[in-house]
């Protein structure tokens, strides 16, 4: 088969990485890709945005099969033209992918059928939101609706914050439409996980789950990130996925397709373990960026057995097999990130290491004159695999070692908090004569 991914980060590296271990592909293609996919698939240059052109490339390279990595394509509706001409899509259409381009919609769809998550009112009015803010009796969240690269999500301490965040989403448009309506809910408290699952639309299984860590810096300070690392599997109590999977995936799937919005892709629950139990945050229609770095290595089974049992509907029949062990992923950004940083800086050590346990997928690189250069805020993921998470941290980290470029940040303590770890303050790591980000 002849398959296309859509998308350049690390995630679409490590979706191409993996199906290239598939016998059954034939030739790969990404769109637009990085210095990492170039080594094992072609890289095109055509814009995730450019849909007639995409079309066009599928249409004459006979693309048997497309994966589209990134939100945006979704949101846009590209799965639904490729669907159109035939082509074999993994990701949902533009109906079921709201779930994610509208927290609205995901909030009010979750109350329509019963899924656990926090108490929330909508606003398209700053006035009202702000008389809201006043008012309400508990501690709030403010989220602009629309995508907004994982940036619209505001956690206000005071009461001046929330009014100067509302003022920026709603009347400085700092956003643009993504923040036209505004959703603001009850701050829950807990332990984050990200439970990722295939659907056919019927049928979903999960994966194991995996814990991202959003901040830039050590010990879950400074500002947010698209994602600074990841680990998986998570340490939750027996039978968590059995019951996650039949409180909220479950019933969001036969939602999703009662209101005629089949969902065909990878369907991503971001919960909060409260007290009270998990609560949902937020979803996305694809899958997570870390968390496909250190989901997919744990994969056993042929990716594109799965992939092709969602689209053709028979995921019930796919047996999803998992290897034992854990992945952990450590991502290095260009300093400065997530706010202004240089770019086209030479990236040194790339070939030093030696050990087949870890990988290292490509986020924002290019080549440039054959050396691969910075492309991008994070620039590199660098996944150990080993028998337990301690193992596959340290392969991780031992493997950045050689890695080098200018302004290089990284976190030392991915992972070094689990959920169940007796010590929550405990920070494990200095490896690296980098400078502390
Ligand atoms: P989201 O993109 O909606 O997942 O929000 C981004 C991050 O904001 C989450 O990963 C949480 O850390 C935090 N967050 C979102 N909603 C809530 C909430 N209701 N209570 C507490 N934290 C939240
Ligand atoms: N890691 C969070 C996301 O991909 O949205």
């Amino acid at each position: 088969m002849n398959v296309l991914i859509i998308g350049s980060g690390a995630r679409e590296h490590a979706i191409a990485w993996k199906l290239k271990q598939s016998p059954r592909v034939e030739k790969l293609f990404v769109a637009s890709g990085n210095a990492g996919t170039a080594r094992l698939a072609q890289n095109i240059t055509i814009a995730n945005d450019d849909h007639a052109r995409l079309k066009q490339f599928a249409r004459a390279e006979n693309i048997d099969f497309v994966v589209i990595g990134p939100e945006a394509p979704l949101a846009d509706g590209l799965a639904d033209k490729l669907r159109a001409q035939n082509i074999r899509v993994l990701g949902p259409n533009q109906n079921a992918a709201e779930i994610e381009s509208s927290k609205a919609f995901a909030k009010d769809f979750m109350k329509r059928h019963n899924i656990p998550t926090a108490r929330y009112e909508t606003f398209t009015n700053f006035d009202d939101a702000l008389r809201h803010v006043e008012t309400v009796p508990y501690p709030i969240v403010i989220k602009a609706s629309g995508l907004a690269a994982g940036k619209g999500v505001i956690l206000p301490e005071t009461f001046d914050a929330a009014r100067d965040a509302l003022r920026h989403i709603m009347l400085e448009h700092e956003f643009g439409a993504a923040g036209d309506t505004v959703v603001i809910e009850e701050r829950l408290q807990g332990k984050e996980v990200s439970v990722l699952a295939f659907s056919d639309g019927v049928t979903v299984k999960a994966m194991p789950p995996a814990q991202d860590h959003k901040r830039l810096l050590d010990g879950d300070l400074g500002p947010n990130t698209g994602g600074m690392g990841a680990y998986a599997p998570v340490n939750v109590p027996e039978h968590f996925l059995d019951e996650i999977t039949r409180e909220i995936l479950q019933p969001t799937l036969d939602g999703l397709r009662a209101e005629g919005r089949m969902f065909v892709g990878v369907l991503y629950a971001g919960l909060m373990l409260t007290r009270d139990g998990a609560r949902v945050l937020e979803f996305n229609c694809r899958f997570g960026d870390p968390e496909a770095q250190v989901i997919l290595p744990l994969l056993e089974s042929d990716l594109l057995d799965v992939f092709e049992a969602c689209v053709n509907g028979t995921l019930a029949r796919c047996d999803v097999k998992w290897k034992r062990g854990a992945a952990a992923c450590v991502v290095l950004a260009s300093g400065g990130y997530p706010n202004k940083y240089a770019t086209e800086l030479p990236i040194h050590g790339l070939d030093a290491m030696q050990n087949r346990n870890a990988i290292i997928f490509h986020a924002g690189t290019k080549l440039q004159n054959g050396q691969a250069v910075t492309n991008g805020g994070r620039v590199l993921c660098v996944t150990g695999v080993g028998k337990n998470l301690g193992d596959a941290l340290d392969t991780a980290y031992t493997a950045i070692r050689p890695i080098r470029f200018e302004g290089m940040q990284y976190r030392r303590d991915i992972g070094a908090r689990p959920l169940t770890s007796p010590n929550p303050s405990l920070s494990r790591r200095g490896t690296s004569s980098q400078p502390s980000p």
